[in-house]
């Protein structure tokens, strides 16, 4: 049994580690662990054997973790073709990587194109658009089966009300479609939603998936998706990767017993690869006090990790050093002129003081990729952290990186 135990923080960042990288980097920064990412590479590639597991890159994409990613023999899932652009920059070769990008354009499609990646299709107009311009391509096809799942419903991405997807009864559409272009349906994909802890039901939706290429001549690409969960909160139990993998390949061998042409399975897991690897450290602007709360203001927000804001979502935090003082119900908030703008809400622990860090666990996937310049700030520095070295491998914006209007 293979459990992936939720591996905190403080084994490559405490208190002294931080301080150092503060003093030398600035606050905030993201912080990120070499050795927690390739543990789980090595964790995926030992769960699912023969797989090609190409990592979402939309989770975060830093040049120099996706160096390491394609280090550890990953492929890449990307959905946009500047995407897909690093990800050459990056080393992967095209075989390596698919295009899962949603309502794409034209020119989106024929850089994809040119660069050599598979892609995964899920409109029957893009289809029609694909094939004129590409006759006799491969392509996947991207299904709907209206099993969905996720931790919140803005990252459930299938379902009845989902814009994902090519619904079953549009597949012999679709097959003609191709057929009229020659384009060769060679793999089906389809991606159930996002931090999914029920392995049954993650199964039900590749056995509806398998179900219907098993009808399909000439499938090689069995692409389930991604949506591994990851914990957050501490009663939350990792999921074990050793079960999913052998009830994933179980399933796969009895697919591919019946078949002459064997497919091989895909699957597209981004936050599992990078969430854990990764922190945001800040530094305590301002302690206040009002009736009935503790507001702990710190350097960054919902710029920087919109996850709370978002999706209300509960992550890990610590402040350093250690105060000793009796627990109160803290409130850490950001510097951003909204209401909305927390990182962490009612923590019953010692208030800090100002000057304090705060460190922010789970935030190595979906962070910086999705910070912004809101209220004109800069997006943060990132540190890239290998045994006793630490390096910067994004530096904090500039002024004139966050404004570049040439006017000004
Ligand atoms: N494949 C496709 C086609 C996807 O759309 C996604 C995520 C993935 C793979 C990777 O899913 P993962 O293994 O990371 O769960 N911003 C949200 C998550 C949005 C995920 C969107 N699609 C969050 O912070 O929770």
């Amino acid at each position: 049994m293979t459990v992936v135990t939720n591996e905190t923080w403080e084994s490559w960042l405490g208190p002294r580690r931080s301080a150092r990288l503060a003093e030398r980097y600035g606050t905030p920064f993201y912080g990120y662990s070499a050795r927690v990412l390739r543990n789980r590479c090595r964790a995926l590639r030992r769960a699912f054997p023969g797989a090609l597991i190409q990592y979402a890159m939309k989770a975060n994409s830093n040049p120099a973790l996706l160096r390491m990613i394609r280090g550890q023999k990953l492929g890449v899932d990307t959905v946009s073709a500047w995407e897909v652009q690093l990800a050459r920059e990056c080393g992967f070769r095209p075989r390596a990587i698919v295009y899962s990008g949603s309502n794409p354009s034209v020119e989106e499609l024929r850089a994809v194109h040119r660069a050599g990646a598979m892609v995964n299709l899920d409109a029957l107009s893009a289809l029609h658009r694909y094939g004129k311009l590409f006759r006799g391509a491969p392509v996947s096809l991207r299904l709907n089966l209206e099993i969905g799942g996720g931790h919140h419903p803005h990252v459930v991405t299938a379902g009845p009300d989902s814009k994902f997807g090519l619904s079953p009864e549009e597949l012999p559409e679709a097959r003609a479609i191709a057929a009229r272009y020659g384009l060769k349906v060679i793999g089906l994909h389809q991606h159930i939603g996002s931090g999914v802890f029920e392995l049954a039901l993650w199964l039900e939706a590749m056995d509806a998936l398998l179900e219907i290429a098993a009808a399909i001549p000439g499938i090689e690409r069995i692409d389930a998706g991604g949506g591994f969960g990851v914990p957050y909160r501490p009663e939350e139990q990792a999921i074990e990767l050793g079960d999913w993998g052998r009830a994933v390949t179980a399933r796969m061998a009895a697919f591919n017993a019946q078949r002459t042409k064997k497919a091989r399975l895909v699957l597209e897991p981004g936050r599992f690869v990078v969430c854990e690897a990764g922190v945001l450290v800040a530094r305590v602007t301002t302690v206040k006090r009002t009736r009935d709360r503790v507001f702990v203001g710190v350097d960054s927000g919902m710029h920087h990790l919109i996850r709370p804001a978002l999706y209300q979502s509960w992550h890990p935090i610590d402040f350093y050093p250690h105060r000793t003082g009796t627990p109160e119900r803290v409130f850490v908030v950001g510097p951003i002129c909204e209401s909305g703008d927390v990182i962490a809400e009612e923590r019953m622990m010692p208030v800090p003081e100002e000057g304090d860090l705060l460190v922010v666990g789970n935030a190595g996937a979906y962070g910086y990729a999705m910070a912004s310049h809101y209220n004109l700030r800069a997006r943060p520095a990132e540190v890239l952290v290998d045994g006793d070295r630490a390096r910067e491998v994004r530096k904090r914006e500039t002024y004139r990186d966050v404004v570049r209007a040439r006017d000004v």
